[in-house]
């Protein structure tokens, strides 16, 4: 059994919130009954449901990996009128959005879906599930100061958990160095914060894995759907993730 409003987002109606507005207004029948209270549970699969006396239609579930480019939003829509990653997407029926984010800047791997019970998978903070970076630094960072890295930093919303950080190129005429990064955990802004507080600041950001999945042969602004092998396969990773098989817990955590 799922909420109403859930199952009504999930099949394309409006995002959740507008569907609970929708609910309340006495605009949605289960059953031919009308229901405007919002904790009802129904069964997608048994219960006949209605908005504006037309029945919903149920939507098939979408995996998307996508090679985001820099200078585009993680949102649906934004105030400011930068271009959305939803953009990217209008000709797809399915109203599909991304699991978590990557900043404007950052560009790289990006999986969308309409299966929200996915999305909350990946990014529930227990899972652990790793994303690897490519990181353009300004200055070659030293060994010792990629250790801190390795062992955790303190940033100001507290200890980063351990990462796998190994130089992947330095130039020494341009003073840059590519510093590869897996991290298992997805704070906001984390990566340039981490490099910050090394006081190597980030020239370019890119997202190169998410689990086991790579972004690589996939052009700049275009996707792909994901295999039903694939979506297993994150599926597992984050639930084995949680349990600590590819991340080394350490103290403190
Ligand atoms: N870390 C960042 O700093 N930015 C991103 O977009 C993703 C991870």
């Amino acid at each position: 059994m799922e909420r109403l409003q859930k199952v009504l987002a999930e099949a394309g109606v409006a995002s959740r919130r507008k569907c609970e507005e929708l609910i309340t207004a006495g605009r949605v029948e289960v059953n031919d009954q009308v229901v405007t209270t919002l904790g009802v549970k129904v069964d997608p699969s048994q219960d006949f449901i209605k908005v504006d006396g037309r029945p919903i239609r149920r939507q098939a579930k979408v995996y998307v990996i996508f090679n985001k480019p820099k200078g585009v939003i993680t949102s649906a829509k934004d105030p400011e009128g930068r271009k959305t990653v939803t953009e990217f997407f209008k000709n797809m029926k399915e109203r599909i959005y991304p699991i978590g984010r990557l900043d404007y800047d950052t560009e790289g791997l990006l999986l969308l879906t309409n299966d929200g019970d996915f999305a909350h998978l990946l990014t529930h903070p227990k899972h652990h599930v790793p994303r690897t970076y490519l990181a353009t630094v300004k200055g070659i960072p030293h060994g010792t100061q990629l250790d801190k890295l390795r062992n955790g930093i303190e940033l100001d919303d507290g200890m980063t958990s351990p990462a796998e950080v190994e130089y992947q190129d330095v130039d020494m005429d341009k003073k840059e160095a590519v510093i590869k990064i897996t991290i298992y955990e997805g704070r906001n802004r984390q990566v340039r914060r981490m490099f910050d507080a090394i006081h190597h600041p980030i020239i370019k950001l890119k997202r190169v894995q998410f689990g086991p999945l790579q972004l690589s042969g996939l052009p700049r602004g275009k996707f792909r759907h994901l295999t039903p092998q694939e979506v297993e396969e994150l599926r597992n990773e984050a639930l084995s993730a949680g349990g600590g098989k590819t991340h080394k817990i350490q103290k403190g955590e």
